[in-house]
């Protein structure tokens, strides 16, 4: 139904080497950049702010993919926007009001995507689905690249059909995975009907990034 497409988690690239992974990224076929936003408050861990967005902004034809995993995303929003974002991902776990973090981040003419954690249950989306343009179901628990993919068909499937049959838009809804994802998990995610993909360790790992892309993509 969806060509499946990938968006590459450059928190696994060496930071010494951002210019040059950027490129590979590109090189790879992968339609996106996932940029992960952490703040050691929402998620233990600490990345990237918005200096390193911007620096990227412009320098590369893939979609910026900004994933915040931040206690109060609605405060960052401009910002981020600013810093060159096409599509911004934030936590329905999150401090911020749900609608007015979607309304904040579309009035700027970005893309719109709401993120349940494992725990969290798909029916948490269901009153957002005709106000966003994508829902990130993540895989692991948030926070670290290299974890171990966690099966969340249930809860891909049960979005897909509720949007099927209660979205309104035009565009059908991007259902997007994040976690784990490599070669032999990828077919799972797509059957249940997720159709981006987000891969960091695997891609980064692997000897040719565009095999591996491929091998998401097609298997
Ligand atoms: C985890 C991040 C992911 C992470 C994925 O909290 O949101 O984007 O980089 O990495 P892999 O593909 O290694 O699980
Ligand atoms: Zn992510």
């Amino acid at each position: 139904m969806f060509d499946t497409e990938v968006s590459v988690s450059i928190l696994s690239a060496d930071p010494l080497c951002f210019g040059e992974e950027i490129k590979r990224v590109e090189a790879s076929g992968a339609e996106m950049i996932h940029y992960d936003v952490m703040d050691g408050v929402f998620v233990r861990n600490i990345t990237f702010g918005m200096p390193l967005l911007s620096s990227m902004k412009g320098k590369t034809k893939c979609i910026l993919d900004v994933h915040l995993m931040i206690a109060d995303p609605l405060k960052y929003i401009d910002d981020f926007v600013n810093a060159g974002a096409d599509i911004i991902t934030f936590h329905v776990e999150s401090e911020s009001d749900i609608s007015e973090t979607i309304q904040a981040i579309r009035r700027n003419g970005v893309n719109a995507a709401i993120s349940v954690k494992p725990d969290t249950p798909a029916e948490a989306v269901f009153p957002y689905i005709n106000d966003v343009d994508m829902v990130l179901v993540m895989t692991v628990e948030p926070g670290f690249g290299g974890q171990k993919f966690m099966d969340m068909s249930d809860k891909i499937r049960t979005i897909r059909k509720y949007a099927d049959e209660n979205r309104m838009a035009d565009i059908p809804l991007d259902i997007q995975v994040d976690g784990g994802i490599d070669d032999k998990t990828a077919p799972v995610v797509k059957k249940a009907g997720a159709n981006i993909l987000v891969s960091g360790s695997y891609l980064f790992r692997a000897e040719n990034m565009e095999d591996a892309v491929r091998k998401l993509k097609d298997d």
